[in-house]
Protein backbone atom coordinates (compact mmCIF):
# COMPACT_ATOMS: atom_id res chain seq x y z
CA UNK A 1 0.00 0.00 0.00
CA UNK A 2 2.98 1.72 0.22
CA UNK A 3 1.69 3.09 -3.55
CA UNK A 4 -2.27 4.20 -2.74
CA UNK A 5 -2.58 7.69 -1.27
CA UNK A 6 -6.35 8.33 -0.23
CA UNK A 7 -4.64 12.27 -0.04
CA UNK A 8 -2.75 14.64 -2.07
CA UNK A 9 -2.14 18.13 -2.54
CA UNK A 10 -2.09 18.77 -6.99
CA UNK A 11 -1.56 22.29 -8.42
CA UNK A 12 -5.32 21.45 -9.38
CA UNK A 13 -6.84 20.74 -6.07
CA UNK A 14 -6.59 18.34 -3.18
CA UNK A 15 -7.14 14.51 -4.37
CA UNK A 16 -9.08 12.17 -2.36
CA UNK A 17 -9.23 8.62 -2.83
CA UNK A 18 -13.21 7.76 -3.19
CA UNK A 19 -13.28 5.32 0.51
CA UNK A 20 -16.85 4.91 -0.27
CA UNK A 21 -16.69 3.37 -3.26
CA UNK A 22 -13.52 0.50 -2.65
CA UNK A 23 -12.91 -2.41 -2.73
CA UNK A 24 -15.56 -2.23 -6.41
CA UNK A 25 -13.94 1.38 -7.55
CA UNK A 26 -10.58 2.89 -7.24
CA UNK A 27 -12.08 6.28 -8.17
CA UNK A 28 -10.02 9.67 -7.00
CA UNK A 29 -12.09 13.03 -6.53
CA UNK A 30 -10.72 16.52 -7.19
CA UNK A 31 -11.93 19.12 -4.71
CA UNK A 32 -11.20 22.62 -5.55
CA UNK A 33 -13.45 24.30 -3.10
CA UNK A 34 -12.82 23.61 0.59
CA UNK A 35 -16.49 23.65 1.68
CA UNK A 36 -17.06 20.41 -1.14
CA UNK A 37 -14.18 18.75 0.91
CA UNK A 38 -15.50 19.35 4.30
CA UNK A 39 -18.60 17.98 2.98
CA UNK A 40 -16.08 15.15 1.67
CA UNK A 41 -14.96 14.58 5.32
CA UNK A 42 -18.04 14.15 6.84
CA UNK A 43 -19.57 11.76 3.94
CA UNK A 44 -16.47 9.62 4.28
CA UNK A 45 -15.24 9.99 1.29
CA UNK A 46 -11.75 10.35 3.45
CA UNK A 47 -12.19 9.00 6.98
CA UNK A 48 -9.28 7.89 9.80
CA UNK A 49 -8.74 10.46 12.36
CA UNK A 50 -5.02 11.33 11.17
CA UNK A 51 -6.15 10.83 7.60
CA UNK A 52 -8.85 13.81 8.69
CA UNK A 53 -6.05 15.68 10.25
CA UNK A 54 -4.36 15.79 7.07
CA UNK A 55 -7.70 16.60 4.96
CA UNK A 56 -8.39 19.45 7.61
CA UNK A 57 -4.90 20.76 6.98
CA UNK A 58 -4.80 20.67 3.17
CA UNK A 59 -8.71 21.79 2.94
CA UNK A 60 -7.64 25.23 5.40
CA UNK A 61 -4.87 25.37 3.07
CA UNK A 62 -7.06 25.54 -0.29
CA UNK A 63 -9.93 27.81 1.33
CA UNK A 64 -6.79 29.89 2.47
CA UNK A 65 -5.27 30.18 -1.44
CA UNK A 66 -8.70 31.39 -2.78
CA UNK A 67 -9.66 34.13 -0.83
CA UNK A 68 -9.81 37.11 -2.31
CA UNK A 69 -9.58 39.37 0.94
CA UNK A 70 -7.91 42.82 0.53
CA UNK A 71 -7.26 43.80 4.45
CA UNK A 72 -5.83 41.37 7.33
CA UNK A 73 -9.39 41.75 9.17
CA UNK A 74 -11.42 40.07 6.04
CA UNK A 75 -8.84 37.75 5.48
CA UNK A 76 -8.56 36.14 9.44
CA UNK A 77 -12.04 36.49 9.14
CA UNK A 78 -12.26 34.23 6.69
CA UNK A 79 -10.01 32.06 7.98
CA UNK A 80 -11.75 31.70 11.06
CA UNK A 81 -15.03 30.54 8.98
CA UNK A 82 -13.24 27.62 7.34
CA UNK A 83 -11.90 26.42 10.24
CA UNK A 84 -15.36 26.36 11.60
CA UNK A 85 -16.74 24.62 8.72
CA UNK A 86 -14.00 22.09 8.99
CA UNK A 87 -14.49 21.77 13.17
CA UNK A 88 -18.21 21.10 12.11
CA UNK A 89 -17.48 17.67 10.49
CA UNK A 90 -16.53 15.09 12.51
CA UNK A 91 -16.34 15.41 15.99
CA UNK A 92 -14.79 12.34 17.64
CA UNK A 93 -11.42 12.86 15.50
CA UNK A 94 -9.14 14.97 17.50
CA UNK A 95 -6.57 14.89 14.50
CA UNK A 96 -9.45 17.29 12.82
CA UNK A 97 -9.07 19.56 16.05
CA UNK A 98 -5.44 19.32 16.52
CA UNK A 99 -4.95 20.81 13.09
CA UNK A 100 -7.33 23.68 12.87
CA UNK A 101 -5.50 24.30 16.26
CA UNK A 102 -1.91 23.96 14.54
CA UNK A 103 -2.92 26.31 11.06
CA UNK A 104 -4.47 29.12 13.84
CA UNK A 105 -0.81 28.98 15.56
CA UNK A 106 0.67 29.12 11.67
CA UNK A 107 -1.96 31.91 10.32
CA UNK A 108 -1.03 34.14 13.50
CA UNK A 109 2.26 34.04 13.30
CA UNK A 110 2.29 34.04 9.51
CA UNK A 111 0.17 37.36 9.85
CA UNK A 112 2.00 39.58 12.37
CA UNK A 113 4.89 40.08 9.42
CA UNK A 114 2.14 40.28 6.47
CA UNK A 115 2.58 42.53 3.71
CA UNK A 116 -0.32 45.56 3.73
CA UNK A 117 -2.25 44.16 0.99
CA UNK A 118 -0.42 41.29 -0.19
CA UNK A 119 -1.33 37.68 1.39
CA UNK A 120 0.72 35.61 -1.26
CA UNK A 121 3.30 34.80 1.40
CA UNK A 122 0.71 33.71 3.67
CA UNK A 123 -0.92 31.92 0.85
CA UNK A 124 2.16 29.75 0.23
CA UNK A 125 3.32 28.87 3.81
CA UNK A 126 -0.23 27.28 4.51
CA UNK A 127 0.22 25.47 1.20
CA UNK A 128 3.72 23.85 2.30
CA UNK A 129 2.29 23.53 6.27
CA UNK A 130 -0.12 21.30 5.26
CA UNK A 131 1.98 19.18 2.98
CA UNK A 132 4.63 18.97 5.70
CA UNK A 133 1.44 17.74 8.26
CA UNK A 134 1.02 15.19 5.77
CA UNK A 135 4.88 14.43 5.40
CA UNK A 136 4.98 13.94 9.40
CA UNK A 137 2.16 11.57 9.25
CA UNK A 138 3.56 9.33 6.69
CA UNK A 139 7.27 9.95 9.13
CA UNK A 140 4.88 9.14 12.33
CA UNK A 141 3.12 6.06 10.91
CA UNK A 142 6.62 4.81 10.03
CA UNK A 143 8.06 4.73 13.44
CA UNK A 144 4.77 3.77 15.03
CA UNK A 145 5.57 0.58 13.06
CA UNK A 146 8.79 -0.19 14.24
CA UNK A 147 7.87 0.63 17.84
CA UNK A 148 4.98 -1.79 17.17
CA UNK A 149 5.96 -4.63 15.47
CA UNK A 150 8.27 -5.70 18.30
CA UNK A 151 4.77 -6.05 20.62
CA UNK A 152 3.56 -8.80 17.48
CA UNK A 153 3.78 -12.18 18.23
CA UNK A 154 6.57 -14.25 16.11
CA UNK A 155 3.65 -15.74 14.78
CA UNK A 156 -0.22 -16.70 14.76
CA UNK A 157 -3.07 -14.39 14.52
CA UNK A 158 -3.62 -10.54 15.32
CA UNK A 159 -7.09 -9.13 15.42
CA UNK A 160 -7.46 -5.98 14.53
CA UNK A 161 -10.76 -3.76 13.86
CA UNK A 162 -12.17 -1.38 11.92
CA UNK A 163 -9.48 -0.05 9.45
CA UNK A 164 -6.41 1.68 10.69
CA UNK A 165 -4.11 1.70 7.59
CA UNK A 166 -3.14 3.36 4.34
CA UNK A 167 -6.54 4.91 3.70
CA UNK A 168 -6.94 6.20 7.32
CA UNK A 169 -3.81 8.52 7.33
CA UNK A 170 -1.79 8.60 4.52
CA UNK A 171 1.41 6.99 5.28
CA UNK A 172 1.31 3.21 5.80
CA UNK A 173 -1.39 3.28 8.73
CA UNK A 174 -1.44 2.95 12.37
CA UNK A 175 -2.48 -0.22 13.60
CA UNK A 176 -1.97 -1.01 9.92
CA UNK A 177 1.24 -0.02 9.66
CA UNK A 178 2.46 -2.33 12.85
CA UNK A 179 0.98 -5.09 10.91
CA UNK A 180 3.32 -4.25 7.62
CA UNK A 181 6.36 -3.72 9.67
CA UNK A 182 5.91 -6.89 11.48
CA UNK A 183 5.67 -8.83 8.20
CA UNK A 184 8.32 -6.98 6.66
CA UNK A 185 10.57 -7.82 9.73
CA UNK A 186 9.55 -11.15 9.43
CA UNK A 187 6.32 -12.14 11.91
CA UNK A 188 4.57 -15.15 10.08
CA UNK A 189 0.84 -13.52 10.53
CA UNK A 190 -2.35 -14.04 9.62
CA UNK A 191 -4.87 -11.09 10.50
CA UNK A 192 -8.24 -11.64 11.35
CA UNK A 193 -10.20 -8.72 10.18
CA UNK A 194 -14.18 -8.40 12.00
CA UNK A 195 -16.18 -6.90 9.20
CA UNK A 196 -17.11 -3.60 11.32
CA UNK A 197 -20.78 -2.60 10.93
CA UNK A 198 -22.45 -0.33 9.69
CA UNK A 199 -20.10 1.11 7.40
CA UNK A 200 -17.90 -1.70 7.16
CA UNK A 201 -14.25 -0.48 6.85
CA UNK A 202 -13.17 -4.00 8.06
CA UNK A 203 -14.55 -5.77 5.16
CA UNK A 204 -14.58 -3.07 2.68
CA UNK A 205 -10.97 -1.32 3.43
CA UNK A 206 -8.40 -3.00 5.88
CA UNK A 207 -9.32 -6.65 3.82
CA UNK A 208 -8.61 -4.61 0.67
CA UNK A 209 -5.36 -2.98 1.74
CA UNK A 210 -4.16 -6.46 3.52
CA UNK A 211 -4.70 -8.27 0.29
CA UNK A 212 -3.09 -5.49 -2.13
CA UNK A 213 0.05 -6.19 0.47
CA UNK A 214 -0.28 -9.90 0.20
CA UNK A 215 -0.55 -10.34 4.35
CA UNK A 216 -2.70 -13.08 4.97
CA UNK A 217 -6.23 -12.37 6.94
CA UNK A 218 -9.34 -13.82 7.43
CA UNK A 219 -12.58 -11.64 7.16
CA UNK A 220 -14.45 -12.43 10.50
CA UNK A 221 -18.53 -11.01 11.12
CA UNK A 222 -18.40 -9.08 14.32
CA UNK A 223 -20.27 -10.75 16.73
CA UNK A 224 -17.49 -13.35 15.97
CA UNK A 225 -14.99 -11.82 17.51
CA UNK A 226 -15.40 -13.32 20.98
CA UNK A 227 -15.62 -16.52 19.57
CA UNK A 228 -12.32 -16.53 17.76
CA UNK A 229 -10.65 -14.46 20.55
CA UNK A 230 -11.71 -17.73 23.38
CA UNK A 231 -10.69 -20.40 20.45
CA UNK A 232 -8.73 -19.00 18.15
CA UNK A 233 -4.97 -18.48 18.72
CA UNK A 234 -4.88 -15.06 18.88
CA UNK A 235 -1.71 -13.73 20.11
CA UNK A 236 -2.75 -9.81 19.84
CA UNK A 237 -4.92 -7.17 18.66
CA UNK A 238 -3.98 -3.85 17.39
CA UNK A 239 -6.29 -0.93 17.29
CA UNK A 240 -5.81 2.75 16.29
CA UNK A 241 -7.79 5.82 17.84
CA UNK A 242 -10.31 8.68 17.45
CA UNK A 243 -9.06 10.76 20.52
CA UNK A 244 -6.88 9.32 23.60
CA UNK A 245 -7.64 10.71 27.23
CA UNK A 246 -5.10 11.66 29.54
CA UNK A 247 -5.60 9.05 31.47
CA UNK A 248 -5.30 6.66 28.17
CA UNK A 249 -9.00 5.70 27.94
CA UNK A 250 -9.42 5.63 24.00
CA UNK A 251 -12.01 6.30 21.88
CA UNK A 252 -11.50 4.19 18.41
CA UNK A 253 -14.28 2.51 15.93
CA UNK A 254 -18.13 1.05 17.77
CA UNK A 255 -17.46 -2.33 18.76
CA UNK A 256 -13.99 -1.51 19.84
CA UNK A 257 -14.39 -1.77 23.39
CA UNK A 258 -16.06 -5.31 23.65
CA UNK A 259 -13.04 -6.28 21.75
CA UNK A 260 -10.85 -4.92 24.88
CA UNK A 261 -13.15 -6.44 27.40
CA UNK A 262 -13.27 -9.90 25.76
CA UNK A 263 -9.07 -9.90 24.89
CA UNK A 264 -8.99 -9.26 29.03
CA UNK A 265 -11.03 -12.49 29.39
CA UNK A 266 -9.38 -14.38 27.18
CA UNK A 267 -5.58 -13.00 28.17
CA UNK A 268 -4.90 -11.42 24.58
CA UNK A 269 -2.58 -8.09 25.06
CA UNK A 270 -5.00 -5.40 23.71
CA UNK A 271 -2.11 -2.73 21.95
CA UNK A 272 -3.98 0.88 20.64
CA UNK A 273 -1.52 2.47 17.96
CA UNK A 274 -1.88 6.21 17.63
CA UNK A 275 0.40 9.51 16.55
CA UNK A 276 0.71 11.98 19.32
CA UNK A 277 -1.96 13.76 16.99
CA UNK A 278 -4.22 11.95 18.59
CA UNK A 279 -4.00 12.20 22.06
CA UNK A 280 -6.29 15.08 24.15
CA UNK A 281 -4.47 15.61 27.17
CA UNK A 282 -7.21 18.40 27.94
CA UNK A 283 -9.61 15.58 28.92
CA UNK A 284 -9.29 13.73 32.14
CA UNK A 285 -11.02 10.70 31.20
CA UNK A 286 -12.78 9.50 28.22
CA UNK A 287 -16.16 10.23 30.08
CA UNK A 288 -15.74 13.33 28.53
CA UNK A 289 -14.91 12.81 24.63
CA UNK A 290 -17.49 13.50 22.55
CA UNK A 291 -19.42 10.56 20.68
CA UNK A 292 -20.24 11.31 16.87
CA UNK A 293 -23.66 9.73 16.45
CA UNK A 294 -24.25 9.01 12.58
CA UNK A 295 -27.49 9.00 10.31
CA UNK A 296 -29.53 5.59 11.16
CA UNK A 297 -29.78 4.70 7.32
CA UNK A 298 -26.20 3.29 8.07
CA UNK A 299 -27.82 1.10 10.17
CA UNK A 300 -31.04 0.46 8.68
CA UNK A 301 -29.68 -0.11 4.66
CA UNK A 302 -27.23 -1.80 3.37
CA UNK A 303 -25.82 -0.34 0.23
CA UNK A 304 -28.80 0.95 -0.31
CA UNK A 305 -31.32 -1.78 0.19
CA UNK A 306 -33.46 -1.98 3.57
CA UNK A 307 -33.11 -4.45 5.64
CA UNK A 308 -34.97 -3.28 8.52
CA UNK A 309 -38.18 -2.19 9.34
CA UNK A 310 -38.81 1.76 10.30
CA UNK A 311 -37.89 1.65 13.84
CA UNK A 312 -35.62 3.62 16.12
CA UNK A 313 -32.22 3.29 15.48
CA UNK A 314 -28.71 4.38 17.80
CA UNK A 315 -25.07 4.73 15.83
CA UNK A 316 -22.74 5.72 17.80
CA UNK A 317 -19.65 5.95 15.45
CA UNK A 318 -17.20 5.16 18.25
CA UNK A 319 -16.97 4.17 21.59
CA UNK A 320 -14.67 4.08 24.97
CA UNK A 321 -12.47 1.59 25.89
CA UNK A 322 -10.99 2.10 29.57
CA UNK A 323 -7.39 2.38 29.98
CA UNK A 324 -7.46 -0.79 32.09
CA UNK A 325 -7.77 -2.92 29.11
CA UNK A 326 -5.36 -1.28 27.15
CA UNK A 327 -1.83 -3.25 27.60
CA UNK A 328 0.30 -0.34 25.72
CA UNK A 329 -0.27 2.87 23.83
CA UNK A 330 2.33 3.05 20.57
CA UNK A 331 2.93 6.12 19.51
CA UNK A 332 5.95 7.23 17.19
CA UNK A 333 7.99 8.94 20.34
CA UNK A 334 7.58 4.91 21.79
CA UNK A 335 5.55 2.93 23.45
CA UNK A 336 3.18 4.56 26.45
CA UNK A 337 2.25 1.94 29.46
CA UNK A 338 0.50 2.86 32.53
CA UNK A 339 0.34 4.73 34.22
CA UNK A 340 -0.83 6.45 31.21
CA UNK A 341 -0.99 10.09 33.06
CA UNK A 342 2.87 10.20 33.55
CA UNK A 343 3.44 8.18 30.30
CA UNK A 344 1.62 9.88 27.83
CA UNK A 345 2.30 13.50 29.40
CA UNK A 346 5.72 12.76 28.71
CA UNK A 347 5.66 11.40 25.31
CA UNK A 348 3.17 14.75 24.69
CA UNK A 349 6.08 16.45 25.85
CA UNK A 350 8.60 15.19 23.51
CA UNK A 351 10.51 12.66 25.53
CA UNK A 352 11.16 9.42 23.55
CA UNK A 353 10.83 6.28 25.00
CA UNK A 354 12.06 2.42 23.58
CA UNK A 355 9.77 0.23 23.17
CA UNK A 356 8.95 -2.05 25.89
CA UNK A 357 8.56 -5.35 25.35
O1 LIG B 1 -15.50 6.42 11.17
P1 LIG B 1 -14.09 6.22 10.74
O2 LIG B 1 -13.94 5.27 9.58
O3 LIG B 1 -13.39 7.55 10.49
O4 LIG B 1 -13.39 5.55 11.98
C1 LIG B 1 -12.05 5.21 11.91
C2 LIG B 1 -11.53 4.57 13.14
O5 LIG B 1 -12.21 4.38 14.11
C3 LIG B 1 -10.07 4.27 13.15
O6 LIG B 1 -9.80 3.12 13.90
C4 LIG B 1 -9.32 5.46 13.79
O7 LIG B 1 -9.69 6.66 13.16
C5 LIG B 1 -7.85 5.29 13.68
S1 LIG B 1 -7.31 5.39 12.00
C6 LIG B 1 -5.63 5.30 11.99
Amino acid sequence: MRNVEPIRWTDEGVVLLDQRRLPGEVIYLTYTDYRELAAAIKDMVIRGAPAIGVAAAMGIALGVSHSRAKTLPELRAEFKNICDTFARTRPTAVDLFWAIDRFTRKFESLAQNAAQNNFDAIKDSLVEEAQQVHRERRDADEAIGRFGAELMPASGRVMTQCNAGALATGGIGTALGVIRIAVETGHTLEILVPETRPYLQGARLTAWELQQDKIPLTLITDNMVGHFLKTGGVGAIVVGADRIAANGDTANKIGTYAMAVLARENHVPFFVAAPISTLDLSLASGEQIPIEQRAAAEVTHVYGVRVAPEVNVANPAFDVTPAKFIAAIITERGVARAPYEDSLSRLAAGAQTPAAR
